[in-house]
């Protein structure tokens, strides 16, 4: 595809409602589930985002057929007959890796290539495994491949996760929903997604209990009694919070819908705190702001803590702040890549291990900057939308991995900005 930059126009307040798409880690997450019950699953609500064509591709590639309707992903497991999943696609997005579980409850195998670095700092998968081999998985590196067998099948057991790894708890409450008995997983994590995704395993015919909490138990049922079923995306609570730090940068007011309030509590409370006023109902959220935005300090931590997907976008509103900020990242390391490119348009951020201090600043100059990761691409544009002048925002493509249609949702808010070729410097 040909390379895209995104060019805006600054100055420009925000105001204005938008829809937010069905959550982009939720919806991965879905469609790796469907593996579990063989049939056609129908999903709603998946966000038209490039994430979601690889994940597809990923199932395809293990030959199950996936059709797409709109915001609706049909698909028909009936006939995987393969269990590898390819570096080529793991190396696109490292959530290709959540076929391993579903995989191994269904069929007792897969062997998935093994992600490699990433430009979030080591982003291991030591839990995923220590997980699952509590519950009889039997793990071999082959050649950049991690195979997984089950030699004496899968069984119920307590596993305490180290970290409440995301990508761990949900990988091994897909595992232990056809291990035979019952598996208690201590310290789980606690996101929206994993509510979600153990929503769509009762609808096939799990029994998954205490999702949302550190405490999730799975009672095993056998493999064959799992069937497809149909579910709904919950709202992308990162979309939402990305549109409301637009509009508390700008005054708004903007309203984000499609999304459930308490997911963002701690976010809603430090953009209080900065001084925007919220409002909420049962659906929406709308963020305005009167007097001059303050400095706060944030710490980044797993739900219900700050999320770290929002750590960037919130790195901008402290930016353009009155006074010092201090943001801690505590969940990824080399997360601040942000921070160069914000310094480019004039922001004043320095690094110290994983501290960043921030000094507002009043303004922010247009120029060309790139995305280093979907969450830093996507607030690099609303910097743009802040600064003065003209901003270019390479490498789009990061952008597009996560956001549906961020051109035409901020466009709808009031920007000046459109996608044009990049063709003249190889960013
Ligand atoms: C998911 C989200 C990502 C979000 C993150 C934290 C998806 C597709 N991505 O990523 O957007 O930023 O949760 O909310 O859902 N770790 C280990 N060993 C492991 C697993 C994780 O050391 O086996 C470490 C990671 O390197 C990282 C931390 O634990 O430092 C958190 O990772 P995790 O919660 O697993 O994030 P992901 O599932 O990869």
């Amino acid at each position: 595809m040909a390379k895209e930059m995104i060019v805006v126009e600054g100055g420009t307040p925000l105001a204005g409602e938008v829809r937010v798409s069905g959550a982009k880690n939720s919806a991965l997450k879905l469609i790796a589930a469907s593996i579990l019950g063989s049939g056609e699953s129908v999903i709603h609500n998946v966000p038209l985002i490039s994430d979601i064509v690889v994940m597809s591709k990923v199932l395809e590639t293990l030959g199950a057929r996936v059709k797409r309707e709109d915001h609706t992903l049909v698909i028909d497991t009936a006939d995987i007959d393969t269990w590898e999943t390819p570096y080529e696609l793991v190396s696109k997005m490292r959530a290709s890796i959540s076929v391993l579980g579903p995989l191994v409850a269904r069929f007792g195998r897969a062997r998935v290539a093994m992600p490699g670095g990433c430009n979030l700092g080591a982003r291991k998968i030591d839990m995923h495994m220590v997980g699952m081999e509590a519950l009889g998985v039997h793990f071999e590196t082959d050649h950049g491949f991690i195979e997984a067998s089950t030699p004496n099948g899968l069984h119920g057991a307590y596993v305490a996760l180290d970290f409440p790894s995301v990508g761990a708890t949900e990988n091994t409450m897909m595992c232990a929903v056809t291990a035979e008995g019952e598996t208690v997983i201590e310290n789980a994590a606690r996101e929206p997604e994993i509510e979600d995704l153990a929503d769509m395993l009762n609808a096939m015919g799990a029994r998954v209990s205490g999702a949302g909490s550190p405490t999730i138990v799975v009672e095993g049922v056998p493999a064959s009694s799992l069937h497809a079923c149909e579910h709904t995306t919950v709202g992308d609570r990162i979309e939402a919070g990305t549109f409301l730090v637009g509009g508390a940068m700008t005054g708004g007011p903007v309203t984000v819908r499609g999304i459930e309030p308490g997911f963002l509590r701690m976010a809603l409370m430090k953009l209080h705190a900065m001084g925007c006023s919220i409002d909420f109902g049962d659906d929406y959220i709308t963020v305005s702001r009167d007097g001059a935005l303050q400095a706060i300090d944030i710490q980044t931590l797993p739900h219900p803590g700050f999320p770290t997907d929002l750590q960037a976008q919130f790195m901008l509103l402290a930016a353009v702040a009155q006074g010092n900020s201090v943001i801690t990242e505590n969940v990824f390391e080399n997360r601040f890549m942000f921070a160069d490119e914000i310094g480019r348009m004039g922001a004043r951020v320095t690094i110290e291990d994983h501290h960043a201090i921030v000094e507002g600043v009043s303004s922010l100059q247009g120029t060309d900057v790139k995305a280093t990761d979907l969450r830093c691409g996507a607030a690099l544009v609303l910097a743009g939308v802040f600064a003065e002048g003209t901003t270019r925002v390479h490498k789009v493509h990061h952008i597009d991995r996560g956001y549906e249609d961020y051109v035409g949702k901020l466009s709808s808010l009031g920007a000046r900005l459109h996608r044009e070729l990049d063709e003249d410097i190889d960013w």
